[in-house]
């Protein structure tokens, strides 16, 4: 039972630049899948959640997708799960914890535009922990960059090997359609928003005769050179290397007219991967293990106001997961039941009895959960791989309402837990300072206080360049850097101290005076 289930599972995330295509893709593929019937329910549904609230509100006026979603459904005996990442680069860390929930990538690149800034951050987290990953190159039906000129631009900027599986044939106005060379066949390109079927015809480059008559001498003799430098150039597709993260496969289309979407979808659910064994601190879990294991790497204020209580994204790692059974969590050694858990299929909450290796399921949460909590049916286990990165921005929290202190608080605790931003505590005067990618944050904090806890604080810009963890083994030289240091020093979630230097020069001054402590960038740092 369990390996049928493992084997048709797919658990993804679709990752660009703001722009690039992220929602529409990811609606086409619902509409293959049959999750949702017509074009423009996604953004829709969006629209429908925000009203329902406040917090959602700010995204809605923003005009960003601040949340990130869970979207299920199924294909072919195939489950697949997408899970959805914030565009804005103020949301770039919830991004990147959502990057360890799933099993592969799928990046898409506005043909025109070729590589962008915030995809440069989000590859370098997929390459960091070799997830696989398929490029869409999006928008074919405008005016773009050469195909060749997009692949070397992301072998270059990314550091992966490009392999095309399919090849446009002209592009904008002359854009005729792509030809599958993994499958031998041509799609033809006809433009339309809702229809789902590209006109497929099955025929081998090598046919000439049949290429001339479907897409005219020009473009048949063009496409057959082209095709012939691409087996000079590139390697052949080789799955492992794809699943090493080595060799990114790359398909071309327009995801707003439906076309080279299915190409994607059908090569997409052969040869990603499904669920695969993760490291926890002690040891590595296979997904066939029997005892179900799981971790949290998101959690969600309720949108519905009148519930206070929060949902934790877990994402299932091994085993089975069951209603109602208690299961450890991990981190407070604590027995805890879910007699609610729900899916994510097709945009819909349901409450589910079980759940599989690669299901992302929701459980409710009345603050008990911190992001990268694990939950397993007794074993010690810690999930790894949510590592904290250094915030830009740095402010100081400041009460503004004496009576609500505990409000404030609990607020900043609880929403820091979120993910929302990272909250670092000064041990001189036990003073809050709250880190951030982006000054969104702060907006939706001060927010969040004042609506659901009750509490207003402003926030006072901390002159801070970036956090750094750091680590030694020489006891004597740590005690004395954080004696020096003591103005600079903080600790995190987890209690570990972080050096929170004024400038670069001033962190190249410490680095100096103190060679035998490592700096580090992010919070795992492989203790
Ligand atoms: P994102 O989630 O990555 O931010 O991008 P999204 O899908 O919202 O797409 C951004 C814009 O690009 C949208 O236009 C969308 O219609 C357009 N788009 C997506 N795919 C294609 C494509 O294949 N060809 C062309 N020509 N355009 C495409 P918009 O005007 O910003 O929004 P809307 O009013 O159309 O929704």
């Amino acid at each position: 039972m369990t390996s049928h289930e493992l084997a048709r599972r797919r658990t993804f995330g679709i990752i660009s630049h703001p722009d690039a295509g992220k929602t529409t893709l990811t609606e086409k593929l619902l509409l293959f899948g049959g999750a949702i019937h017509t074009a423009g329910a996604v953004k829709n549904n969006k629209i429908r959640k925000t009203a329902t609230s406040d917090f959602m509100e700010i995204e809605k006026q923003r005009g960003i997708s601040v949340a990130t979603s869970v979207m299920g459904f199924e294909y072919e005996g195939y489950k697949i799960t997408i899970l959805d990442t914030p565009g804005h680069k103020d949301f770039a860390e919830d991004t990147y914890r959502t990057l360890t929930a799933v099993d592969s990538v799928i990046l898409v690149i506005d043909a025109a535009k070729g590589v962008e800034e915030q995809t440069r951050k989000l590859m370098e987290v997929c390459r960091m922990r070799s997830t696989p990953v398929i490029a869409f190159i999006n928008k074919l039906d405008r005016e773009g960059q050469e195909a060749f000129t997009l692949l070397d631009e992301l072998e270059r900027e990314f550091g992966i090997h490009a392999r095309p599986l399919t090849w446009p044939i002209g592009m904008g106005r002359n854009f005729q359609g792509v030809y599958n060379i993994y499958k031998q066949q041509l799609a033809l390109y006809s433009p339309s928003k809702t229809e789902l079927s590209d006109e497929i015809v099955r025929i081998s480059a090598d046919d000439h005769a049949a290429l001339v008559k479907h897409i005219g001498a020009p473009a048949a003799t063009k496409l057959r050179e082209e095709l012939d430098l691409i087996e000079g150039i590139y390697e052949p597709f080789d799955r492992d290397h794809y699943r090493d993260g080595y060799l990114a496969p790359v398909f071309f289309g327009s995801a707003l007219n439906n076309f080279g979407v299915k190409d994607l979808l059908d090569t997409f659910v052969e040869v990603a991967p499904r669920p695969l064994p993760r490291e926890t601190s002690t040891r590595s879990v296979a997904p066939e293990e029997d005892p179900f294991t799981g971790f949290v790497f998101k959690i969600h204020a309720n949108l519905d106001p009148n519930h206070r209580a929060r949902i934790a994204f877990c994402r299932v790692c091994s085993g089975r997961f069951e209603r109602g059974k208690f299961y450890t969590h991990t981190r407070l050694n604590k027995q805890i039941r879910f007699t609610s858990p729900t899916s994510f299929m097709a945009n819909e909450r349901n409450i589910i009895d079980e759940a599989w290796p690669g299901d992302v399921i929701g459980l409710h949460d009345t603050g008990s959960f911190k992001i990268g909590d694990t939950l397993t049916e007794g074993e010690a286990l810690a999930y790894k791989g949510i590592p904290s990165f250094s915030p830009e921005i740095f402010k100081l929290v400041v009460n503004r309402d004496p009576f609500k202190s505990k409000q404030l608080e609990k607020g900043i605790r609880q929403l820091t837990d979120e993910g929302v931003a990272q909250l670092f505590i000064r041990e001189h005067g036990n003073e809050k300072i709250v880190g951030t990618v982006g000054e969104l944050q702060y907006e939706v904090i001060l927010f969040r206080l004042r609506e659901e806890y009750g509490a207003t604080a402003d926030f006072r810009l901390l002159n801070v360049y970036k956090a750094f963890w750091f680590t030694s083994d020489d006891k004597k030289e740590l005690d004395r850097f954080m004696k020096l240091q003591q103005r600079h020093i903080a600790w995190d979630k987890d209690d570990n101290p972080v050096y929170l230097p004024e400038g670069n020069w001033a962190f190249n001054a410490a680095r100096e005076m103190f060679a035998s402590i490592d700096f580090h960038m992010t919070s795992e740092f492989g203790k």
